[in-house]
């Protein structure tokens, strides 16, 4: 499809996200060759919680990208689109047991985090001796005391993973072991208010003390995501992998013990673009009200940004004006999306393109009012929609309601999802 705008860039009908596929590839690529540089036998997988739309998971696969998961939904969304259960990463506070088995079977990188994970997985390797079982533990470790500052929780510590110390962590590998399962992964993953070096250098560094105190021999260590995207600014992918290898050289051999990385946002977020259409312009004393068919919604799910947006406008306006208050679709008076200050007079029909918003954006959006938006994903000038607009149809598919006093709904919408098996023998969104 090609769609040329007004500057004569080729642009989608909006309201669309736009991925751009050359930027995405170069951020792939870089990640691979920081990898490949610095810890050659490693796993870069791709965390899909931070967008998990298909095309994008597809992309991912076949530059040989493996999935990170943390749900037994997105173990299934990552088999449904090509991944072999041995490419998975299966992480997250809350598995079921029926997948956690069927994932240890099919020989996924498994980290736990509960301890009815340990119990079941435990279990499954008394029922099965003839098979080699490892697993990763998730560690729950304390960042605020190794960088100050850092924490995301406060005074409230993080809730995810085992305690090393308190004991939690020695009780859970005891368990496993009399089990006849290898402790054979860390994953250090945190969430940290920077993108420093310094927090990679703490995870790793508690990785390399866990390593040489409890006598771990590992295949893995998981070093998580939360890394800083940007091709012009540091740290750089490179910087991180170098950091980590050298805070790790001494507790690992490398040859045997592989990195697993998972980032997403620093993937995903910049590559992305929104594109939205000038609807009308209102004047209210001293305010201007921009409305246009996107919504804060779309690029900023949770309204919880501070920065400014990084923009483009697509006008013809010769005049500027000092303030714009560009708006939302929706009712809420919040639905503000950004501001301009002394930028050209925005008309109806006029285009603003949002940059940089591909992470967790599109996996948070709401049905509030309208439904999904369309994804385009643009190639020099070529551009191919890979998600339309999501309408009623999508909004009634898996629902049932009354209509002449009978049931209506998924089974008569004929949603294949209502018979599908899932691995973990549970049908997938089965009404009722
Ligand atoms: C376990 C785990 N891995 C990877 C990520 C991806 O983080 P980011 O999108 O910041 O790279 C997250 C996000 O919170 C996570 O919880």
């Amino acid at each position: 499809m090609r769609q040329s705008d007004r500057s004569g860039v080729f642009a989608p009908p909006t309201p669309a996200f736009v991925i751009d596929v050359p930027i995405l590839d170069d951020f792939v690529s870089r990640f691979q060759q920081a990898l490949d540089k610095h810890w050659p036998n490693s796993i870069l997988s791709y965390s899909f919680k931070t967008n998990s739309l298909p095309w994008l998971v597809s992309f991912m696969r076949d530059r040989g990208v493996w999935a990170e998961v943390v749900s037994d939904t997105e173990y299934e969304l990552a088999l449904a689109l090509g991944y072999a259960p041995d490419r998975i990463v299966y992480n997250g506070p809350v598995k079921s047991r029926a997948l956690l088995r069927y994932a240890l079977q099919g020989d996924s990188i498994v980290n736990l985090d509960a301890k009815r994970e340990v119990t079941w997985t435990a279990e499954f390797a008394r029922e099965h001796p003839e098979k080699e079982l490892a697993v990763g533990l998730r560690v729950n470790w304390d960042l605020e005391s190794l960088c100050p500052g850092e924490s995301t929780t406060g005074d409230e510590a993080s809730r995810f993973g085992f305690n090393a110390d308190n004991g939690e962590l020695d009780q859970v590998i005891s368990e496993l072991t009399s089990a006849g399962v290898r402790v054979a992964g860390l994953h250090m993953h945190r969430n940290s208010r920077s993108q420093s070096l310094g927090v990679y250098r703490a995870a790793a560094s508690v990785a390399a003390d866990l390593t040489i105190s409890r006598e771990l021999d590992l295949e893995w260590i998981d070093i998580g995501g939360g890394f800083f995207g940007s091709k012009e600014a540091s740290p750089t992918f490179d910087d991180y992998v170098a950091v980590v290898r050298e805070t790790l050289g001494h507790a690992v051999d490398p040859q045997r013990t592989r990195l697993i990385v998972e980032p997403g946002g620093s993937l995903i977020a910049v590559p992305v673009e929104f594109h939205a259409s000038v609807v009308d312009v209102k004047d209210v004393g001293p305010h201007t009200f921009v409305v246009t068919d996107a919504s804060r919604t779309n690029i900023d799910p949770l309204f919880r940004r501070q920065r400014r947006f990084e923009t483009r406008l697509e006008t013809k306006a010769t005049e500027s004006r000092p303030k714009q208050i560009i708006s939302g679709f929706t009712c809420m008076e919040d639905d503000r999306l950004t501001r301009l200050t002394d930028a050209p007079a925005l008309e109806p029909g006029d285009r603003i393109v949002f940059y940089k918003v591909g992470g967790y954006t599109m996996c948070y959006q709401s049905q509030f009012i309208e439904y999904l938006p369309a994804v385009y994903v643009r190639q020099g000038e070529t551009l191919t929609q890979v998600r339309h607009k999501w309408g009623v149809n999508e909004y009634l598919q898996g629902s049932r309601w009354y209509e002449n006093g009978e049931l209506m709904g998924a089974a008569a919408l004929g949603s294949p999802a209502t018979t599908r098996k899932t691995p973990a023998g549970r049908t997938a969104n089965s009404p009722g």
